[in-house]
């Protein structure tokens, strides 16, 4: 992909500068901060801002609110650790877009930094209203896109505002683009994607677009199940999503033509009900009585020599119930042989990179991004709108 306009080269000193961040970070059950990966990954751009200058002024989303205030998703955790790490109080504007907003932004000076609320209390927002988005576009004079991850969202604060505003891109955005053309452009063979997690229909689009593109697609947790049940094996009282074996034999062929490998679970561990231990069993014979929660032993072994031999690797999504240690290995066993294989690994999308953080396999990856359904639309080729409206260097 293109390089995009960088904020090195806008000019901020003395002015408002709106900055777009992706601070949509998982919270506790309290309502702490649980991952602050997103927040520390802006922290490049933020520091740059302030030392050179720059009145800023952030924008994020956090949840889905659907334009309505609601305490539990307010920024406010969000923005007691950013200012941690600023070494600097960050105050945090609650109107958004009002008066208190605009005085609030007037007030700053040179290397100052105040947070807006969340920007989906605002209606307007993920309608991309052009009312809202002249509103939030007045607070600032010079816009940057640092929010990778809601690029694949045409909103007001991602293409709205920057239609509006001279726009650069931010460091994470930058080098978010930067490290995931590395598997769109021209990804050193083999390139090997390894895929796991849920909902297989939300996936189909990213499994088409790698086929062809490639060497090996390895298929691990719910994500297997109904290609092996569309195959004709006992799943025992596995859920299945249904209506998908058209699809999936349809993908399997076309991968099959485009000269993709694709491997599918051998064995599988299951939970039986009242049984504290995993029961394993092989993929062909009678299951045992209970729902599959993870690849078994053969299976890891599999996917393990696949990686060995690849010089590229795309992770997204878990290969079992990686949350309950008795179904965790299957994951974390495969992202601890990818360790020790050389080459360039991305983890993307999702809880991809809080799980290998929990399973303490982040040493797997050479990059890590920020990004859940903006990472998958960007390896599959999808153009994201937030990336479009930024004009090339
Ligand atoms: C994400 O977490 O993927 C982004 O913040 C986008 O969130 P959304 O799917 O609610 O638009």
């Amino acid at each position: 992909m293109a390089t995009k306009r960088s904020v090195t080269e806008a000019s901020v000193r003395g002015r408002r500068v709106l900055v777009r961040v992706d601070f949509n970070v998982p919270l506790t059950p309290s309502g702490a901060v649980a991952d602050d990966h997103r927040i520390v990954e802006t922290l490049p751009t933020l520091k740059h801002l302030e030392a050179a200058g720059a009145r800023t002024i952030l924008v994020s989303h956090l949840g889905r609110p659907d334009g309505q205030r609601d305490p539990k998703l307010s920024l406010r955790p969000v923005v007691h650790r950013l200012s941690g790490y600023l070494g600097r109080p960050v105050p945090l504007a609650d109107d958004i877009v009002g008066v208190h907003a605009l005085e609030a932004a007037a007030r700053l000076q040179n290397g100052d930094f105040l947070m807006l609320e969340n920007v989906r209390f605002k209606p307007g927002e993920e309608a991309n209203d052009p009312g809202f988005a002249a509103e939030l576009a007045r607070l600032g004079e010079v816009f940057v896109q640092d929010a990778f991850g809601t690029c694949h969202r045409a909103h007001a604060s991602t293409v709205g505002v920057a239609k509006r505003l001279p726009t650069y891109a931010g460091f994470l955005v930058e080098h978010e683009v930067r490290e995931l053309s590395r598997l769109v452009d021209a990804p050193e063979h083999p390139y090997v994607a390894l895929l796991g997690g849920a909902k297989v229909a939300d996936k189909l689009p990213l499994l088409t677009s790698l086929a062809g593109r490639a060497d090996a697609i390895l298929i691990g947790g719910a994500l297997a199940f109904p290609f092996l049940h569309a195959q004709g094996a006992d799943l025992g009282g596995t859920s299945v999503e249904a209506g998908l074996e058209e699809e999936v034999t349809r993908f399997l062929a076309a991968a099959k033509d485009a000269g993709t490998k694709v491997v599918l679970p051998q064995d599988l561990l299951y939970e039986v009900e009242g049984e504290r231990d995993a029961k394993h069993a092989e993929v062909g014979s009678p299951a045992p009585p209970g729902v599959a929660r993870d690849i078994g032993p053969r299976t890891r072994d599999l996917f393990y020599l696949t990686l060995a031999e690849s010089k590229t690797v795309f992770w997204n999504g878990p290969l079992g119930l990686a949350e309950d240690f008795r179904f965790a290995a299957g994951t974390r066993e495969v992202l601890a042989g990818l360790a020790t294989v050389p080459g360039f690994h991305v983890a993307a999308g999702g809880d991809s990179a809080r799980i290998a953080s929990d399973l303490g396999v982040t040493n797997a990856f050479q990059y890590v991004s920020t990004g859940g359904g903006a990472a998958l639309e960007f390896v599959q080729g999808v153009a994201l709108p937030g990336l479009a409206v930024i004009p090339d260097a």
